[in-house]
């Protein structure tokens, strides 16, 4: 099934609704998600025993309590996190464990949190284990291994190798077993995420070193979890991805294990992206056109403040015009940027901040801009750098459109600060 939409550089509406009927009635900018399209990437997971989707891409309750009607469970990286799923209607036990806590460390907060609630958790590092043993012994842990290599669509999105923090290094394992079992703490699973925006070359040697891993730890294994990473289409000439392969490399290592072990391993998989990326747009509006000597500039009223993933990583969204008067058929070369006062703030920008200008139609100022496929690591990554609100989000299910967060106002901004004396 391959049910992905090029991306086009003009639109009217966005699931149906008129963009200009969008942003009179939210106000920009205004992220927006499409139900729909979330609900179309969860069935192309079925065939994995568990989706476990990583909230941190997106973690709007109301993204995670539909994630929950469709029997997708979490992961969870914080207390925070925790705390987001519980109010999204997730309950803290049952099978599959509906949220597991997954990290390299347990702050006080978050360790007192798995305790108290009996949370599962995915350790990785030693001291996890260790903490996790002196305060609640007697529990089922997976591990967060780091095979010693990774894969990312930035350095910065690389969970491998000897350069990452993340997981426990490989030549690890047999001192985590040991202090597993000091503390009375069974290895019921293993976990491998080896980067955001991988492909099958590193993936099938991440399922062997998976394999290999498993094998040595030995038959108390149940779960394997194949982590996230899943890439997702940003430009027209990526391919979308084909899920049948993905899941049959990792199909194969746990059969293999299940034919070791003589019981049946479950097989999870924990996207972010696949699940969200897709169903989400940046609605801006452009505020201000000008010519800096050769180039032309669309400046807009979001900035890295909202989506910050151009400045982070230099990573390419696609954009589209909505015109809110005469439409143009004509197109231009343009930079486009935000409102912050930093010159960083650029979202036609290249990895190492290389500014680029994009082909673009010719717009005017109160037309809008739409940031395409930004529905992960979008809302959640921003801020309130120069003061800037937090924008709004809107859920469109069924033809309707639904307001999930409000846009911030300037007294939720210096909410909590306080003057001394
Ligand atoms: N599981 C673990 C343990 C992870 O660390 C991550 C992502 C995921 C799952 C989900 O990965 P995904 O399926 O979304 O690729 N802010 C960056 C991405 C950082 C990913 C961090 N960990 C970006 O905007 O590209």
């Amino acid at each position: 099934m391959n049910t992905r939409q090029l991306f086009a550089p003009t639109r009217t509406e966005i699931c149906g609704i008129p963009v200009t009927d969008l942003a009179e009635k939210f106000g920009t900018p205004t992220y927006i998600y499409d139900a729909e399209t979330i609900r179309q990437r969860i069935e192309q997971l079925r065939q994995f025993d568990v989706i476990r989707f990583a909230q941190k891409a997106n973690s709007n309750i109301a993204v995670l309590d539909l994630m929950r009607k469709h029997g997708v469970v979490v992961d969870a990286v914080s207390s925070g996190e925790v705390h987001r799923a519980q109010r999204a209607g997730y309950e803290l036990h049952g099978a599959p464990h509906p949220i597991v806590y997954t990290a390299d460390i347990f702050d006080r907060e978050a360790l007192d949190l798995v305790v108290k609630h009996d949370i599962p958790v995915n350790c990785g590092s030693p001291d996890m284990i260790r903490q996790l043993g002196q305060a609640a012994p007697g529990r089922e842990i997976t591990l967060r291994i780091n095979p010693g290599f990774g894969h990312g669509h930035s350095a910065k999105t690389n969970t491998g190798g000897d350069h990452s923090k993340h997981g426990i290094w490989h030549e690890q394992l047999d001192e985590c077993v040991a202090l597993a079992k000091e503390n009375d703490l069974t290895i019921a699973g293993l976990h491998m995420h080896i980067g955001s925006g991988t492909d099958f070359e590193h993936l099938s040697q991440v399922c062997d070193a998976m394999r290999q891993t498993a094998l040595e730890v030995g038959s108390t294994i149940t779960t394997i979890s194949a982590g996230g990473g899943l890439p997702t289409p940003y430009k027209n000439e990526d391919e979308g991805l084909d899920v049948d392969r993905y899941f049959q490399l990792w199909d194969k290592v746990r059969k293999d294990l299940e034919t070791e072990f003589g019981h049946s391993v479950a097989l999870e998989i924990e996207p972010g992206r696949f699940l969200v990326a897709e169903c989400g747009y940046l609605l801006a509006e452009i505020r201000a056109i000008k010519k800096m000597g050769e180039n032309l500039f669309y400046l807009l009223d979001a900035g890295f403040n909202n989506l910050a993933r151009p400045i982070l990583y230099g990573s390419y969204h696609p954009m589209s015009i909505a015109f809110s008067g005469k439409p143009s058929t004509e197109f231009q070369n343009a930079i486009v940027g935000g409102p912050l006062c930093e010159s960083g703030d650029i979202f036609t920008q290249e990895e190492g901040g290389f500014v680029c200008a994009r082909e673009l139609p010719v717009a005017n100022v109160g037309d809008f801009l739409v940031i395409e496929c930004a529905g992960a690591y979008g809302f959640v990554m921003a801020s309130n750098y120069n003061s800037k609100p937090l924008s709004a989000e809107v859920l469109i299910d069924d033809g309707k459109a639904h307001l999930i967060r409000k846009r911030q106002t300037p007294e939720d901004i210096v909410a909590g600060e306080v003057i001394p004396g």
